[in-house]
């Protein structure tokens, strides 16, 4: 699909991998709505950009709300008159391994990392069918292939919309819509620090409570660029191909967990690089 004079809508546009495909999409010629929950540095990334030139609406939804999503897809249509590329982007990995994860904290991670998706599927599919071309991307994660001891709920959703996506994708043959689904390892945002965006009711400590460093070091260390997963996403409309997975180790890991289930091995831990 040629993208070029198009329109997108990108949820989770405010920070990291989200705001690095609005740019990327925004440079490619397109009209792009960037919407996410947080009010702030959704306002300053839209202004950036409209100051620039492009051709953007920034609108404030919380994903895990299906009246918020429906009237994304009202606000995008009474700007751009439709839709051509849906990114269910927005994402939160504020999870525990599963014995530590108390139900309101569950339904938050569900409510966004995977409701969300499955809302802007409700919204904005219906408009791509009826015009006979448009294109899903749904970001997933690595942790969506295999899984690690860790952030048990976070797996869960995650395996979840790699589910969701390649059932869409079988259901959306021939419609002239598309499906890919991206699957990262590490990438350099604000990921750890998604508490900033829970709601107070969950009480969980804010991103300045964190032990930060660690992780500042893992990401400037291992992690790719948000700008260089935003080029595979686009190069992946184009092609109309399925799978995006950015990084060599996650095949590795995903073989290992294939190997076993053939084998009838119990899970293992991840191979590392
Ligand atoms: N960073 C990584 O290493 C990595 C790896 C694999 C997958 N992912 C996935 O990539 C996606 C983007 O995350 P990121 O890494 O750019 O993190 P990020 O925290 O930098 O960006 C996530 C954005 O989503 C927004 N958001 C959170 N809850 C929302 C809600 N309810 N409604 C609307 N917007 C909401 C946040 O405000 C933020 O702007 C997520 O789905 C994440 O799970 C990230």
């Amino acid at each position: 699909m040629e993208i070029a004079g198009r329109v997108a809508v990108v949820t989770g546009a405010a920070s990291g991998i989200g705001l690095a495909l609005a740019e990327r999409f925004v440079a490619e010629g397109m009209s792009v709505v960037l919407a996410d929950v947080e009010q702030g540095a959704l306002e300053r990334a839209s202004s950036r950009l409209a100051d620039g030139g492009a051709r953007v609406l920034g609108v404030r939804c919380d994903v895990g709300d299906p009246a918020d999503v429906a009237r994304l897809r009202d606000r995008t249509v009474d700007a751009f008159g439709t839709v051509h590329v849906l990114c269910n982007n927005a994402g939160v990995a504020a999870g525990r391994p599963s014995v530590k994860t108390r139900p309101e904290l569950w339904r938050w991670i569900v409510d966004v990392n995977l409701l969300g998706v499955a809302y802007g599927i409700h919204a904005f599919a219906p408009l791509m069918i009826a015009q006979g071309e448009g294109h899903v991307v749904n970001t997933a994660s690595e942790a969506g292939l295999a899984a690690s001891g860790l952030l048990g709920p976070y797996h869960a959703t995650k395996y979840a919309v790699v589910g969701l996506s390649e059932s869409l994708s079988l259901e959306l043959a021939g419609t002239g819509v598309g499906v890919s689904c991206l699957c990262p390892e590490l990438v350099d945002t604000k990921i750890f620090e998604s508490t900033r965006n829970a709601p107070a009711s969950l009480g969980l400590p804010p991103p300045a409570q964190i032990p930060m460093a660690q992780i500042e070091q893992l990401m400037s260390s291992k992690a790719l660029r948000p700008a260089d997963v935003a080029e595979r996403v686009v190069d992946a409309i184009r092609a109309n191909r399925f799978w995006i997975i950015t990084h060599e180790i996650s095949l590795r890991r995903l073989k290992q967990r294939n190997e076993d289930l053939e084998a009838g091995r119990n899970p293992r831990p991840p191979v590392q690089p």
